[in-house]
């Protein structure tokens, strides 16, 4: 059975990058596929994170989503931290995961630094959560932006190492040959890696030191409008034809910004507007940018101001997650060979 498993972490502002890269993807999938979307709390904790913070921005998170148009009665919309099987699995993988599979993560260098010694345990173990994630549900497509997909094989690898560590047990319990699934990762769409506006080597990230850097899904159209105004570009004019863009980082991020959120391609955007100076492709994206953004952030305002609101969305979501996440974890523990006791 097809099943769509993605998530987000609650730590800081959402942006641009996420919105294009993930959820545009997430709520075209809703139309057509059951979907599972988490606000990954825990994963949030991986770094040292204000409670208080933490509690507002997995509220702000869940309320992006509703904003841009996840709609709670198709899709299931919870935060990990109250389906305690993520936790519980992901202690599994922990035994079935490797140690040189974690080494090779390019997230957890990035993320750890230079001070590694210094990173927390959960930091390092974070992709074998993320592999709880999706296996709990047995998820078979996990649409996410390129910087992610890495962890996606490995929740794959994860997958295969248990289907055949635990093949006889696997069989024995009546399960067949495998108990789960391979996941593909979707990566797709003309904004899969959003940059940063300030410096077209960089990825879009909320941990940029500078605001001008993304365009936050909170920021107004006054915001909006300043950030695109001042984004880095060349003295070129743009090209008409998308080979054109070769060693242009700058251009060709604007050229896929546009393309993402008019629901076109560079090709398209070029055909249109290739020969334009900046000043004025400038002043068409910021027009599809405000149209497309100012009302998410409008409608995030809104819904902030009935956390109650938020949090039964989230209640719901849970309980439903739970239940599928209970069987899976029902059969891991017999499968392993853990003892019922009740
Ligand atoms: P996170 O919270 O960093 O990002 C959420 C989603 O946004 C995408 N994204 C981008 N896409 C394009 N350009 C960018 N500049 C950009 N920045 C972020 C990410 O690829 C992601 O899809 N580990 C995940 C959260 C997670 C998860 C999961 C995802 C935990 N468990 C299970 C899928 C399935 C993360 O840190 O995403």
């Amino acid at each position: 059975k097809e099943l769509v498993f993605s998530g987000m972490q609650p730590t800081g502002n959402l942006h641009l990058g996420n919105y294009l890269g993930a959820m545009i993807r997430w709520i075209e999938l809703q139309k057509t596929m059951e979907c599972i979307y988490c606000v990954v709390d825990m994963h949030a904790i991986t770094v040292w994170q204000d409670p208080a913070d933490l509690k507002r921005q997995i509220r702000e998170v869940t309320a992006a989503y509703l904003a841009a148009g996840l709609d709670p009665k198709k899709s299931i919309i919870f935060n990990q931290s109250q389906v305690q099987q993520h936790a519980e699995l992901a202690w599994v993988f922990n035994c079935v995961a490797r140690i040189g599979w974690m080494n090779r993560m390019t997230q957890f260098k990035e993320k750890a630094g230079k001070d590694r010694e210094n990173a927390s345990l959960g930091l390092y173990a974070y992709p074998s959560l993320m592999a709880a994630d999706i296996l709990a549900y047995r998820a078979t497509h996990v649409p996410v932006g390129e910087d992610q997909k890495q962890h996606v094989e490995l929740t794959r690898d994860i997958a295969q190492k248990f289907n055949n560590d635990y093949a006889a047990s696997i069989a024995a319990n009546g399960y067949g040959d495998a108990f789960f699934p391979l996941t593909e990762p979707m990566i797709q769409g003309p904004a899969t890696r959003v940059m940063s506006l300030r410096d077209g080597s960089k990825k879009m990230s909320k941990s940029d030191p500078s605001d001008y850097s993304r365009i936050n899904l909170t920021d107004d159209a006054d915001t909006i409008a300043q950030k695109v105004r001042k984004a880095k570009t060349d003295p070129e004019p743009l090209p008409s034809e998308v080979d054109g863009l070769k060693g242009r980082p700058e251009a060709e991020n604007l050229v896929s910004i546009y393309a993402a959120l008019t629901g076109t391609t560079a090709e398209d955007v070029l055909r249109e507007h290739g020969g334009s100076q900046f000043s004025g492709f400038k002043a068409a994206l910021v027009d599809v940018a405000v149209t497309k953004l100012a009302p998410i952030a409008g409608e995030m305002r809104r819904l902030m101001a009935d956390p109650g609101h938020i949090d039964a969305i989230l209640v719901d979501g849970s309980d439903r997650a739970r239940v599928i996440a209970a069987q899976t974890m029902d059969a891991v523990r017999d499968i392993v060979g853990f003892v019922r006791s009740r």
